[in-house]
């Protein structure tokens, strides 16, 4: 039986952080090495954003040459953690300086569109007029080919409060839901910044924040407080006969 187009994704790595006194190197390194264990080499690793804690030179050479290790093709995406100018020099990304990183790349059958979410200096992202003119227009020149969209700021609600406050307004969501439900091709959206598993749909099409390969959360649902925990994780998006299936692997670590 053929392969499938397989993607792994790898989502806030945030090398150089200490959430809790909570190291990302030995779990990130734990990942890694769960991706080259894999029955199936991936064809190409998404990952949405939160590379690095602080967007320094020294994080991104970190995190650099430990993706490297994969030996596969990187499609990265910048996250609030990360500093775009940085983030594009260290991965040859698409555009210049500090614009907006945003660009679409073929995996086999599966066209996969990545954009940037993140408005410099905010933790929360937007999805406003200018951004969504780009997604239109570029899905509009594909109409027929599966498709899944990445961004860093995944378009859900957790129920959340506090947390929802640092991930995107409900405007931002709906007028997104607006431009996806006009191409039917897309097959998921697929996100991180949450630091948690968690689906939803949004125009039709359905919705998926990928685990961090540093630490998840435990949210409280009451009060203003979340605790970060094991263990990292990662996801696998693959496309058989035209349709997407988007799993996700936590990696054993103590
Ligand atoms: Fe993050
Ligand atoms: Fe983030």
């Amino acid at each position: 039986m053929p392969k499938p187009p397989l993607i792994v994704q790898l989502s806030d790595i945030h090398i150089g952080g200490s959430e809790d006194g909570k190291d990302p190197m030995p779990r990130v390194e734990a990942v890694i090495e769960a991706v080259r264990s894999l029955p199936n080499a991936p064809d190409a690793v998404l990952v949405s954003g939160d590379l690095t804690d602080h967007g320094t030179a020294k994080e991104y050479e970190v995190i650099r040459a430990m993706l490297g290790r994969l030996e596969l093709p990187l499609y990265v995406l910048p996250g609030n953690h990360d500093d775009r100018g940085r983030l594009r020099a260290t991965f040859d990304l698409p555009g210049e300086g500090e614009e907006p990183i945003r660009y679409s790349v073929d995996v086999g059958e599966l066209r996969v569109v990545l954009l940037d979410s993140n408005v410099p200096g905010r933790d929360p992202g937007a999805y406003d007029d200018e951004r969504l003119s780009w997604l239109d227009a570029e899905l509009a020149a594909e109409p027929e080919r599966p498709t899944l969209l990445a961004v860093h700021h995944t378009p859900l609600a957790t129920g959340i409060l506090e947390w929802d406050a640092i991930n995107l307004e409900v405007r931002d969501r709906e007028a997104l839901g607006a431009v996806v439900a006009r191409h039917p091709q897309l097959r998921a959206i697929v996100g991180g910044h949450l630091h948690r598993v968690a689906v939803s749909a949004l125009g039709g099409c359905p919705v998926l924040s990928a685990p961090s390969a540093y630490l998840q959360v435990r949210p409280n649902f009451e009060r203003d407080e979340v605790t970060w925990i094991d263990p990292p994780g990662f996801a696998i998006h693959a496309l058989r006969d035209g349709e997407l299936t988007s799993q996700v692997e936590s990696v054993p670590f103590t």
